[in-house]
C-alpha cells in the first residue's frame, strides 16, 4: 500500500525568492526522494492518462521523472522533450514565454509518428508556456495529444487559459 496522494503531495516545499524576487518556487525535490510519495504521485498521474495513449511525451527535465515512471506503470514508452542544444536530429522547436525569461523545446527526429496519440506529462504547470509549446511541437509533427497530466497547477499563473481546449489534469491546484 502507498502513501496517500493528499501526503505525498505536502512532500512539495515552498520556497521564497526562487529563482527571482517574487517567484514562490514549489519544490518537488523532496517527493521525488520519498519513495511512498514518488510511488502515489506516479500511480495517481497514470491514472490521468488516457488509455487510448500510444506514447508519453516527458518535458525536460523533471518532466522526464514523471514520464519515465508512469510510462513503465502504463506499459508505454517516452518522448523526450528537450532544452535547445541536446537533440543530434530535430524533428522540429517552439519557442516560448516562461514565467521568467524563455525558453525553447525540441522535439526529437524520428520519433513520433502522424495520428500517434502522446499524453503530455510534467511536473509543474505555471504559465503553461512549456506544456502549450510540447503540445504545438507535438501537433507539429501530426501527433493527437490526449491530454496534459501535472502533479502540481498554479492556479494564478493561468496556465489552464492557454491550453483551453485541452484536457488538462493536476493532482494539486495551488
Ligand atoms: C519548469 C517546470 C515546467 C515549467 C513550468 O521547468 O518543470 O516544465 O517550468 O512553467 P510554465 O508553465 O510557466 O512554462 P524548468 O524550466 O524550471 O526546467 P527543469 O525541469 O529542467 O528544472
Ligand atoms: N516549481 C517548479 N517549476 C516551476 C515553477 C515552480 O514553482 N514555476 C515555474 N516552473
Amino acid at each position: 500500500k502507498y502513501m496517500e496522494l493528499d501526503k505525498a503531495l505536502d512532500l512539495i516545499a515552498d520556497v521564497p525568492d526562487f529563482p527571482e524576487p517574487g517567484v514562490l518556487f514549489r519544490d518537488l525535490s523532496p517527493l521525488f526522494a520519498d519513495a511512498g510519495g514518488f510511488k502515489a504521485v506516479t500511480h495517481a498521474l497514470a491514472d490521468t492518462v488516457d488509455p487510448d495513449a500510444d506514447l508519453l511525451a516527458g518535458v525536460e527535465a523533471r518532466g522526464f521523472l514523471l514520464a519515465a515512471a508512469v510510462g513503465y506503470s502504463r506499459g508505454l514508452g517516452v518522448v523526450l522533450i528537450r532544452k535547445p542544444g541536446k537533440l543530434p536530429r530535430v524533428a522540429g522547436r517552439v519557442e516560448y514565454t516562461l514565467e521568467y525569461g524563455t525558453a525553447t523545446v525540441e522535439l526529437p527526429e524520428g520519433i513520433v509518428e502522424a495520428g500517434q496519440r502522446v499524453a503530455v506529462l510534467d511536473d509543474v504547470l505555471a504559465t503553461g508556456g512549456t506544456v502549450a509549446a510540447t503540445c504545438k511541437l507535438l501537433e507539429d509533427a501530426k501527433a493527437q495529444v490526449t491530454g496534459v497530466s501535472v502533479v502540481m497547477e498554479l492556479g494564478a499563473l493561468g496556465g489552464r487559459s492557454v491550453l483551453e481546449g485541452r484536457r488538462v489534469e493536476a493532482l494539486r491546484v495551488c
